[in-house]
Formats: structure tokens, C-alpha cells, sequence
């Protein structure tokens, strides 16, 4: 009997550990997106957190959060015509950054490129790679560690980084590897553990990952789960989850946002920050219409009952 308790125990223990996040990773990033308030910019900023580093999908760095944090440019897509007036150029701008006296060790090419809609760049493998060795191989000038275009989480993303190898031809230097996931941590860990075994040769960075559209409940274990799980991976060195902005517009469900709907840290923003959780709730768009119309409808009858 008392063996049986000790061994039920003991098997509790891995668990146990699995979801403690520790206050603080030299690992932990921040993947910034601009926010519809400014003022949430201070929460990133690195001077009340332990965050090591950001990146924000372009290849000039945001001076709003920009004391502390190392800056990782990223050359976000292939076609100079897109938004990122940086394409063309991407060289210049990040040497100019590291003329003026920026510390800057790696950068970043092309976010989600197998994919054309919801933030992929949407770029062919072999244009991919004709423009990688344009514009991101004489970085290796520089002594920059490069990271591999990050494709999405999805065997279409691995099937597109083969296609890129192979018409690279021994043409592209890729230090790292940079990886997304969304969906559960069984999912996440099988993926990453796929992703390692054909990169052998390459440490990984997960610059986006989550669970979309869970319940808090949920959100949090698998938030508790996936960072404790890349903190004691050898392999990774670097990951930022995703999202670093308001509940209420959160396009992954507002329940994986690291702030609420009014800008306070939830309590994953807080144990991401290694600052006390307060309990703060976020609630979506729809909460939030949900709210604002009951609020309409008891003053008009409380008007109404007094008019
Ligand atoms: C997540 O981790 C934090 C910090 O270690 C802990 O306080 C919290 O209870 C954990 N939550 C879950 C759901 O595991
Ligand atoms: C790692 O392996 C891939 C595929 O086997 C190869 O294309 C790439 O050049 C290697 N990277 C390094 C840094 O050796
Ligand atoms: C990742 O790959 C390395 C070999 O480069 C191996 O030693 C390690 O066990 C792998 N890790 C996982 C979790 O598969």
C-alpha cells in the first residue's frame, strides 16, 4: 500500500513541475503588434519585466518598447511593393542600426510565407529563396545569425521549407529555425519534436504559438504547459507568445490575450511579465457589446421609470 502511494506520487511530480512558469527566461520574448493604445506600450517596454527581446514583422525597431529589449529585424515578406517599405533594402537598414550603435545578432526572414491570408506573406519557395540570397545572405557579413523564413505550424509549412532548401541549393545560410504553432500542447510538442528531427543542425525559435478560442481555463494550462515545455528544451533559445495586446480584438480568441479589454495584464500577462497575477478577467468584443447594451437598456428603464 505505502509503495503504491510513493509511486502515485512520484508520478504526480512531472506534472506538477510541467506547469509551474517560471517568473523569468532569457528565452522569453515579446512578438510585438501595435496596439490601439499607446499607453500599452509601457507594459512591453522591459523596465518593469524580465523580457529579453522583441520582434514586431518589420525591420526597423519601435521606440516606444524600445529600452531594454534587444531588437530582431525582420524582412516580412518577399515583394518590395508590400507594406514593408524595408524589402528593398533590408540590408542597409539593418547595417545602419548597427552603424548607430544598436546591438543587433539576428534577424529574421519572411513571416508565414506558405501562407496568403491572415498575416502570411504569401512568397513562392524558389522566389523565397532567389530573394534570401539577394537580400538576406550578406547579412552573413555582418555576423548575423539568420533565421529561416517561419512557416505556419501545418504540414504545408514543412513541405514549403523543403521546396525552399532545395531550390536555395546550398545558397542560404539559416542559423535557426523559427516556428509558429496553434493548436493544443500534444499537437505543439509532436510538432516541434517532427521539426527538430529533420533540422537536426538547427536551434528553434517559437515566435508565434497558442491555443485559439479556448476557455480561460484551458488557455492558461496550455499557456502553463507550452512555456514550461520550451523553457527545458536544449533546443530552443528563444520564444514570444502570442499576443502581446487587448482581449477585445484579439484574433486568436480573447482568452489567449495578455492584456484585458481595458489593458490590464490577465493573469497569463502577469506570470509572462514575472509580475503578481490580479485575477483580471478578459472579455471579448462581444462581452463587451454584450455589457454595453445592457447598460443602454437599464438606464433607458431606469430613465424611463423615473421620467
Ligand atoms: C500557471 O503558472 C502560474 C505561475 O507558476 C501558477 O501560479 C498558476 O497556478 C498556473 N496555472 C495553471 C492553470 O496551471
Ligand atoms: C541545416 O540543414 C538543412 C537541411 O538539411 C540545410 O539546408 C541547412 O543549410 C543546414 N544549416 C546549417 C546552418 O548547417
Ligand atoms: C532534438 O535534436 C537533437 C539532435 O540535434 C536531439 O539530441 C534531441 O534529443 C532532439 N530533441 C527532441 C525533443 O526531439
Amino acid at each position: 500500500m505505502r509503495v503504491n502511494r510513493i509511486s502515485a506520487i512520484l508520478a504526480l511530480v512531472p506534472s506538477i513541475l510541467a506547469d509551474i512558469v517560471e517568473p523569468s527566461s532569457p528565452k522569453r520574448g515579446l512578438c510585438y503588434v501595435e496596439g490601439e493604445d499607446p499607453a500599452d506600450d509601457k507594459t512591453w517596454d522591459g523596465s518593469e519585466s524580465d523580457l529579453t527581446w522583441y520582434y514586431n514583422y518589420q525591420a526597423m525597431p519601435t521606440d516606444a518598447i524600445d529600452s531594454k529589449l534587444q531588437f530582431v529585424p525582420m524582412l516580412w515578406g518577399a515583394d518590395s511593393s508590400n507594406d514593408n517599405a524595408d524589402a528593398t533594402s533590408f540590408y542597409d537598414t539593418v547595417k545602419g542600426l548597427i552603424d548607430s550603435g544598436r546591438e543587433i545578432q539576428y534577424v529574421l526572414g519572411f513571416n508565414e510565407p506558405d501562407g496568403c491570408t491572415d498575416g502570411g506573406s504569401c512568397v513562392d519557395p524558389s522566389v523565397a529563396a532567389s530573394e534570401w540570397i539577394d537580400k538576406i545572405e550578406p547579412l552573413k557579413n555582418l555576423d548575423l545569425q539568420l533565421g529561416a523564413p517561419a512557416v505556419t505550424g501545418s504540414p504545408r509549412g514543412l513541405q514549403w521549407l523543403q521546396e525552399f532548401y532545395t531550390a536555395c541549393d546550398g545558397g542560404c545560410t539559416t542559423d535557426f529555425l523559427p516556428i509558429h504553432w496553434y493548436g493544443n500542447f500534444e499537437g505543439m510538442a509532436s510538432f516541434m519534436g517532427q521539426v527538430n528531427a529533420t533540422y537536426q543542425n538547427m536551434t528553434m525559435w517559437m515566435t508565434e504559438f497558442g491555443f485559439p478560442g479556448q476557455d480561460l481555463e484551458t488557455s492558461q494550462t496550455f499557456f502553463n504547459q507550452s512555456i514550461s515545455y520550451l523553457d527545458r528544451q536544449d533546443y530552443v533559445t528563444h520564444y514570444s507568445w502570442f499576443g502581446a495586446f487587448r482581449s477585445d480584438v484579439s484574433n486568436v480568441g480573447p482568452n489567449s490575450a495578455l492584456l484585458t479589454e481595458k489593458g490590464e495584464l490577465t493573469d497569463m500577462g502577469a506570470y509572462y511579465l514575472g509580475e503578481p497575477a490580479e485575477g483580471n478577467i478578459p472579455s471579448s468584443a462581444t462581452d463587451r457589446a454584450i455589457f454595453a447594451g445592457w447598460s443602454i437598456f437599464v438606464s433607458a428603464a431606469l430613465f424611463w421609470s423615473f421620467a
